[in-house]
């Protein structure tokens, strides 16, 4: 398929932006300081922290294969299907107490099908329906602005 290009110049801390490739949504996300240090606090409640169920899959690039799951830290890239039956996930990104969610939910992605949550880096937590964390492309960076995803 077609690689694509975004442009994340605009790209506030905190804030998505969403591109298609090859007919999927491709999320990017620049996380906050918080929302990276939040990661350490997910690390076990999530079911596969490390991403190594299916890594050729999952995380099919060596450089995302990290505690961020990202080339850079601040920079997230994942695809927007969850990896239970491909419902696209909405947006939970801020901290603190929210509806059907833990008093410490940290920030994440709730999915609105059969309510898999996955935190700020697309890592499923454990006893959800969805088997797997979020993919994460393989993308590369052209300037420190531009990526190329595919
Ligand atoms: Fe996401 Fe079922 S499709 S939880």
């Amino acid at each position: 398929g077609a690689a694509v290009e975004a442009d994340i110049s605009a790209l506030k801390p905190g804030e998505k932006m969403t591109v298609e490739w090859r007919g999927k949504p491709v999320w990017i996300l620049r996380r906050t300081p918080e929302q990276l240090e939040s990661l350490k606090k997910t690390d076990a409640l999530v079911a596969d922290p490390k991403s190594e169920r299916k890594p050729a899959e999952v995380t099919p690039m060596e450089t995302t294969r990290n505690e961020w799951r990202s080339i850079k830290p601040e920079i997230l890239v994942v695809v927007g299907i969850c990896s239970h039956l491909g419902c696209s996930p909405s947006d939970r990104l801020v901290a603190g107490p929210q509806p059907s969610l833990p008093d410490d939910w940290q920030g994440g992605f709730l999915c609105p099908c059969h309510g898999s949550t996955f935190d700020m880096a697309g890592r499923v937590f454990k006893n959800k329906p969805a088997p797997d964390n979020l993919e994460v492309p393989p993308y590369t960076f052209l300037t420190d602005s531009k990526l190329l995803i595919g």
